[in-house]
């Protein structure tokens, strides 16, 4: 069984993807809603929740967690890692590698949350990934909850974006990395302000075939699954949101996975 967490609805972008990379498999997906937003708390407070969505799923059974939220994996992966130790751990981080090496003009931009933005995780990537490639990194408070409250076509919002990257993108960025996987349900927003002068760079398939790869390495690519696949949907408040956000993000093949209505854990 595969679990994958988020503070919320964002990660629904990246189970997405590996439903239909492993659509055999049984996936539990964790939204830490009551908990929402972890990109304005400090990495303490983000640790203790992942431990605890991280060893709630490795009791319901998964031999496999995707932490599908860039915040959550530079402040708890490692330590998600070594808590529980006989699981695979999976992060996900900004696609600083793929809109580097695919940059034309030398200069890129990442969307991300406070929390992200300021961490050594983020400095390194670009230390290890960018070289030469000038990075802007752009803090976007708020964003994951205007996400969560499904607020995606809202004009102010689209403007408040556009007064964001209008700057970096005069200036030649020509990739604009969605460094918190809420962003990648505003791609619809984000896609007319940097259209003709960026692409979006996001990484949730690629982060699938990771998933994919290390499920065939520990035997959960299908072998023990249900013939169809399953999923099962979990959030520490409102797990009715989750049903609404497929329909609302057009996410009917999760909906079709769906084997009960979503649950309410208190943990
Ligand atoms: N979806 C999360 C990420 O990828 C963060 C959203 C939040 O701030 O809770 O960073």
């Amino acid at each position: 069984m595969i679990g994958v967490l988020d503070s919320g609805i964002g990660g629904l972008s990246v189970l997405a993807a590996i439903a239909s990379i492993l659509p055999r498999s049984e996936l539990i997906y964790f939204a830490d809603t009551a908990h929402l937003p972890y990109g304005d708390k400090d990495d303490d407070a983000i640790r203790e929740r992942v431990l605890r969505v991280g060893q709630y799923l490795a009791r319901q059974g998964c031999g496999q967690i995707v932490v599908a939220c860039n915040t959550a994996t530079a402040a708890a992966v490692a330590a998600l890692r070594e808590a529980l130790p006989r699981v695979g751990v999976i992060g996900v981080e900004p696609g600083i590698k793929p809109a580097a090496a695919s940059s034309k003009s030398g200069r890129i931009a990442v969307l991300a949350t406070v929390s992200t933005a300021r961490s050594e995780r983020l400095a390194r990537l670009i230390r290890q990934h960018a070289g030469a490639v000038r990075v802007d990194i752009l803090p976007c408070p708020g964003w994951a909850t205007k996400v969560e409250t499904l607020q995606l076509g809202d004009p102010d919002f689209a403007e408040t974006a556009r007064r964001l990257l209008e700057p970096v993108l005069a200036a030649g960025a020509d990739r604009v990395v969605l460094g918190c996987t809420h962003y990648v349900f505003l791609a619809p927003l984000l896609e007319p302000i940097v259209a003709g002068r960026a692409a979006l760079v996001d990484v949730a398939d690629a982060v699938a075939r990771q998933c994919q790869r290390l499920a065939g390495e520990i035997g959960e690519d299908g072998g023990t699954a249900a013939r169809h696949g399953s999923l099962t949907l979990a959030a520490s408040a409102h797990p009715e949101r989750l049903l609404k956000a497929l329909t609302v993000l057009k996410l009917e093949s999760l909906a079709a996975r769906l084997s009960g209505p979503a649950n309410l854990a208190d943990i």
